[in-house]
């Protein structure tokens, strides 16, 4: 059955461009996000790739390990990453699974086969610390991801995984957040110290708590 938010991210041991690695043991207590692209040596994942190593220090910022896949084998792997660093202007600083037994694209449904059935496709998994399923997007081969949003998103996980507000529509670190309906007004008081502006009983707007 396929995955679904809140599942716990199934675990495997695999060879990488950084040796064999178990999944949960290279997560420990961090998030993850393990994403797939669909072929070495092609245009848009070589660009998604070097984003994504040029981005280290800010999932690194968010307590954030990052995992790439694909169907190619390790050998593939390590030739192509010449290419991005010098394409991209920066070294694979993750490490990529080498996936050619489809044993992690099976157990993550990153094959779509009405799309392709030999390639995955552009998936992205987000992890909490607790191993669980918080995200899950899925990009066709010819639409290259912004890795930006995925940090966006991450930002308001972490933040609504500790506070009791939401996120509204474009949201970005820093900005007013919604304190979710489950709370009271009673119980925002002291929640919310610097009080909330309730623009209907259910929308209530208040600063991100945590800045
Ligand atoms: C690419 O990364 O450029 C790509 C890969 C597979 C299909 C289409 C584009």
């Amino acid at each position: 059955m396929a995955l679904r938010l809140g599942d716990i991210a199934p675990d495997f041991t695999v060879d990488t461009t950084d040796g064999k690695l178990n999944f949960h043991e290279y997560l420990g207590d961090s998030w993850g996000v393990l994403f797939s692209h669909p072929k070495d040596f092609t245009p848009v994942c070589t660009t998604e790739l070097g984003m994504v190593a040029k981005l280290k220090p800010e999932f690194d910022k968010r307590n954030v390990k990052v995992m790439g896949l694909s169907v190619d084998p390790i050998d593939s792997h390590r030739a192509w990453v010449g290419d991005i660093e010098e394409t991209q202007g920066t070294a694979l600083n993750f490490p990529l699974i080498a996936d050619s037994d489809r044993v992690v694209s099976d157990l993550y449904d990153m094959i779509h086969p009405n799309a392709n059935d030999t390639l995955t496709v552009r998936s992205v998994f987000v992890i909490g610390a607790d191993k669980k399923i918080k995200l899950i997007i899925t990009y066709p081969a010819s639409t290259g991801r912004n890795f930006d949003e995925i940090l966006r998103v991450i930002d308001s996980l972490q933040l609504t995984a500790k506070y009791s507000v939401a996120t509204p529509v474009n949201w970005k670190d820093g900005e007013d957040v919604i304190i979710v309906p489950a709370v009271s007004d009673e119980d925002a008081k002291a929640k919310f110290p610097k009080g909330w502006t309730a623009l209907k009983p259910y929308l209530r707007v208040t600063p991100q708590p945590n800045k």
